[in-house]
């Protein structure tokens, strides 16, 4: 089988080069769409075909996505989490180099000055007094945020000889074990602040973490500190650093929001929004997008769907697959079982998963999917979507 797959951006070709070109026809103009490849192009207004069984986004963020409306249809949304982790992270790490070194005003001092030869050494040995740094080994960062970013930065400030605190009370089991073993646990952001000549920032934005980084916090550090947001500009409370920044608790905050407020602040190095910015992470994205994408249309396995449960199992030869999307609600599986069992199948193998409102069941039974089937479970009440997986 040939699957349609519809790209509303231009996505990377590392990425479209994962779906085999015997198997898939790609392009912006495809009728009939299995799935819809997307990165920034608005959908919400979008008539979204019939025929589309998945949409893949190729980044992080689904708000270009009416992800509710597809759930309701037994849509899954695919997303590429933390294939942008390593960009954030190094652009993290130069931060740490940047905020060390006062590198930000050292440049602007070179292109102040306008001597030549002796008099420009004289005038770069006078001046270079006021940049002295400092280096990272012995001091201690604090991360808050242990997901895909946070496990990547705090591994490697552990690696450059910096003593990690970490805190993050809903890590999961696969960020835990990818947590470097010399990265401490902090009991609470109390204590992190307390203990960290820096604290860097890695948890979405929500009302929780709104103006986390905030006075009370700041006021918890040593002297001098920093403080590094590459997260989202509202985690920070822009007018407590900047108090802090006159003041001298803070020595300097690192961020990728600049602001009307924060520009131009003395002790602030502001980028633009660069944190995913390289062709690496693009690429990163769109491969992991096509394989996850792939997977589902050729298997109905589930990883990284933002609406839909994590549900992968192993294909075996000689079975057929159904895969079913469903509300979750009481019955779902007894009544599919009951349409197998009048159909005279045998379940080799099943597995039902939920996230929210909805469910997702793929069903392996041993021979073929007969003639009907699909459709008889489909008009199961609840049953938001059914296909045979060939
Ligand atoms: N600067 C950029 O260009 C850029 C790029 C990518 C991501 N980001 C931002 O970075 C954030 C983190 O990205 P990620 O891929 O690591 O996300 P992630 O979902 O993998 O990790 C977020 C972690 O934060 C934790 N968390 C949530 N609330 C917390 C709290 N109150 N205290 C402590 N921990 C808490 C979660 O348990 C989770 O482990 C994103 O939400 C996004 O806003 C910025």
């Amino acid at each position: 089988m040939r699957f349609r797959i519809q790209t509303l951006n231009s996505i990377s070709p590392k990425g479209l080069d994962r779906l085999p070109k015997d198997r898939y026809e790609i392009g912006n103009e495809i009728g009939r769409p299995d799935a819809i490849l997307v990165r920034s192009a608005d959908m919400l207004d979008m008539q979204i075909p019939a025929s589309v069984l998945a949409v893949g986004r190729a980044g992080a963020g689904t708000n270009n996505i009416p992800v509710s409306l597809l759930s309701q249809r037994g849509v899954p949304v695919f997303n590429a989490p933390g294939a942008n982790a390593n960009a954030v992270k190094e652009l993290v790490l130069a931060g740490l180099f940047l905020g060390a070194r006062h590198i930000g005003p050292a440049l602007d001092f070179v292109r102040t000055l306008e001597a030549a030869g002796d008099a420009l050494d004289e005038a770069v040995e006078a001046g270079k007094k006021r940049f002295v740094g400092h280096e990272l080994p012995g001091r201690t960062l604090g991360v808050v945020g242990l997901g895909a970013i946070g496990v990547e930065v705090a591994n490697a400030a552990h690696l450059l000889g910096m003593h990690v605190l970490g805190y993050d009370p809903q890590i999961t089991v696969q960020r835990a074990w990818q947590l470097s073993s010399g990265v401490e646990q902090a009991l609470s952001l109390e204590d992190l602040f307390a203990r960290s000549h820096a604290v860097t920032v890695h948890v979405p934005l929500t009302q929780a973490t709104q103006a986390l980084v905030n006075a009370k916090r700041i006021a918890l550090m040593p002297e001098g500190g920093t403080v590094l947001n590459f997260a989202r500009a509202a985690i920070v409370d822009e007018a407590a650093v900047l108090a802090a920044l006159r003041t001298g608790r803070l020595a300097a905050y690192v961020c990728d929001f600049p602001s009307a407020a924060t520009r131009g602040a003395a002790g602030v190095i502001a980028l633009p929004h660069l944190g995913a910015s390289t062709s690496e992470a693009e690429e990163n994205s769109a491969a992991m997008v096509a394989d996850t994408l792939r997977d589902f249309l050729e298997n109905g396995n589930i990883r990284h769907s933002v609406n839909f449960p994590e549900a992968a199992l192993p294909r075996v030869p000689s079975t057929a697959r159904i895969a079913i999307a469903n509300s979750n609600v009481p019955n779902m599986v007894g009544q599919i079982s009951t349409r197998l069992a009048e159909a005279g199948l045998n379940i080799s193998d099943l597995l039902n998963k939920s996230k929210g409102e909805v469910a997702y069941t793929l069903i392996d039974i041993d021979g073929k999917v007969p003639a009907g089937l699909v459709e008889r479970i489909g008009a199961i009440q609840g049953v938001l979507s059914a296909r045979a997986v060939q």
